[in-house]
């Protein structure tokens, strides 16, 4: 048993500040609980000299990785730069020296997953990523942990918190530019805020999620991504008259049984209802909706972003290391993918939509389009109309659930009718049962 354990930060953003907070902090929970101090030794910065607006010895600070993956005192290297360059290199040379490892990172665990779990495995080491998906939301450890007893079906949830900020404020009359704006200064958005916009960050934390929830490799690239750049504020009030608010939302499901068999992964804007417990979900706040064949529904819900829910996180898997350390048993239960089920085809998948179309406004344009949609099974559950500025009629068609590959050809077909100037927008809309 140690008195200390040392800690090696790699990077002091958002997060690191946070985490930096946290472990400097007097906490006589965390040293009652391990029998030892936890020490932040040395800290990775590209630049020393940038102000930081927290108080920390300018001695602490290095540029070289090296010096914390080199030194033999360290043995913990929290992760917290981002990115898979660096902080992939920096994750496999600690985890070969023996190091445990925690990490923030969802685009290196959601790309590089298995090769860095697999190196941990080899050294024996503890790989934690608690942060990376959902903040401050507890929610790989209990898919690992508290939840093995169960089959889990599905995963569904609003996990990334600026587009859902962005998408909040739009909500209530702000404009998207100011919105993004807002969401970055308050440290919720990524170094490239394309990332969360196009969907990127929440496709790489659902294709964690999906592989631990379902034992099989997810990764980000195998996931069905759709951003909310196309998401307009007319489609917003449409919404709202309909009654639904527009969230982009991310759904891992199994399906087991069937033929088509498979994994159905995604991350697209999506209305849901207004009575819905996600559409009361706002700001950069998340909720993850875990079905369990034995624990039915559960729903995790918290702050998605930001530097000190963030570092509640990483703090929580310091700990565990760092106990895992003080008895000499870092690399127990890992999270292991022995299955290796399909990713289902987006055009198999069956949702409802609605789609915002701007036609000619003239007898039988209507029955055109629903000529249409009815030649390829679409059916039609609400229409509404309306004249614009333009003398086109604006149509929003709701559809019962289709077939999505049915559905993109009606709506090509549609595109192409003389009397259709454009399809705005199609959103899926999600119903029924959370
Ligand atoms: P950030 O604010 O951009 O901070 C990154 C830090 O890493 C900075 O201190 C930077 O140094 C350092 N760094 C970057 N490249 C470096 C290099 N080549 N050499 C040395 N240092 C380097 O990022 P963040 O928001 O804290 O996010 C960090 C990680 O946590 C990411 O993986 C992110 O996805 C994840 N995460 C973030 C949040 C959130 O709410 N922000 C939530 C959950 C997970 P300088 O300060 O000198 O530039
Ligand atoms: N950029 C991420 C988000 C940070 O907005 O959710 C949390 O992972």
């Amino acid at each position: 048993m140690s008195d200390v354990i040392n800690i090696g930060l790699l990077g002091l953003g958002t997060v690191g500040r946070g985490v930096w907070q946290l472990l400097e902090r007097p906490n006589d929970v965390i040293t009652n609980r391990l029998g030892c101090r936890l020490k932040i030794k040395k800290i990775l910065v590209r630049d020393p000299a940038k102000e930081r607006g927290v108080d920390i010895p300018a001695s602490l600070f290095i540029t070289d990785a090296r010096e914390i993956l080199d030194d033999d005192d360290i043995q913990i290297v929290v992760e917290v730069i981002g990115g898979t360059l660096l902080a992939r290199q920096a994750v496999n040379q600690a985890l070969a020296a023996g190091k445990s490892v925690v990490t923030a990172n969802k685009e290196l665990m959601a790309n590089f997953g298995q090769e860095v779990m697999e190196e941990a495995e080899r050294r024996g080491a503890d790989l934690f990523f608690e942060a990376s998906v959902g903040a401050g939301i507890p929610i790989i450890q209990p898919l690992k942990v508290s939840l093995v007893g169960n089959r889990i079906q599905r995963v569904m949830g609003i996990i990334n918190g600026t587009t859902n900020f962005i998408l909040s404020k739009m909500d209530d009359g702000q404009g998207y530019e100011a919105a993004l704006a807002e969401a970055q200064a308050l440290g919720y958005a990524e170094r490239d805020p394309a990332d969360d916009i196009e969907g990127k960050d929440a496709a790489a934390k659902i294709a964690i999620l999906a592989s631990i929830a379902f034992n099989s490799r997810v990764t980000a690239g195998q996931v069905h991504t759709e951003g909310i750049s196309a998401v307009s504020a007319k489609d917003i009030m449409y919404a709202r008259e309909l009654g639904y608010a527009v969230k982009l939302l991310a759904v891992a499901k199994l399906d087991d049984g069937s033929k088509s068999s498979g994994i159905d992964v995604r991350v697209h804007p999506a209305m849901i209802p207004l009575d819905h417990p996600l559409a009361a979900v706002t700001e950069a706040y998340n909720a993850i909706f875990v079905e369990g064949d034995a624990a039915g529904e559960l729903m995790f819900f918290g702050q998605g972003a930001g530097s000190l829910p963030t570092a509640g996180a990483v703090v929580a898997d310091v700990v565990l290391a760092a106990d895992n350390i003080q008895r000499s048993t870092a690399g127990r239960l890992g999270c292991t993918c022995f299955n290796s089920w399909p990713i289902r085809p987006i055009d198999e998948v069956e949702s409802s939509f609605y789609i915002l179309i701007e036609a000619m406004d003239r007898p039988g344009v209507l029955a055109q389009i629903a000529k249409v949609f009815g030649d390829h099974q679409v059916s039609i559950g609400n229409v509404i109309q309306k004249q614009t500025e333009q003398g086109l009629a604006e149509v929003v068609f709701m559809t019962h659930r289709v077939v999505e590959g049915n559905l993109r050809s009606a709506l090509d077909q549609i595109a192409a009718l003389d009397v259709v100037d454009k399809v705005r927008n199609v959103i899926r809309v999600e119903v029924g049962q959370t």
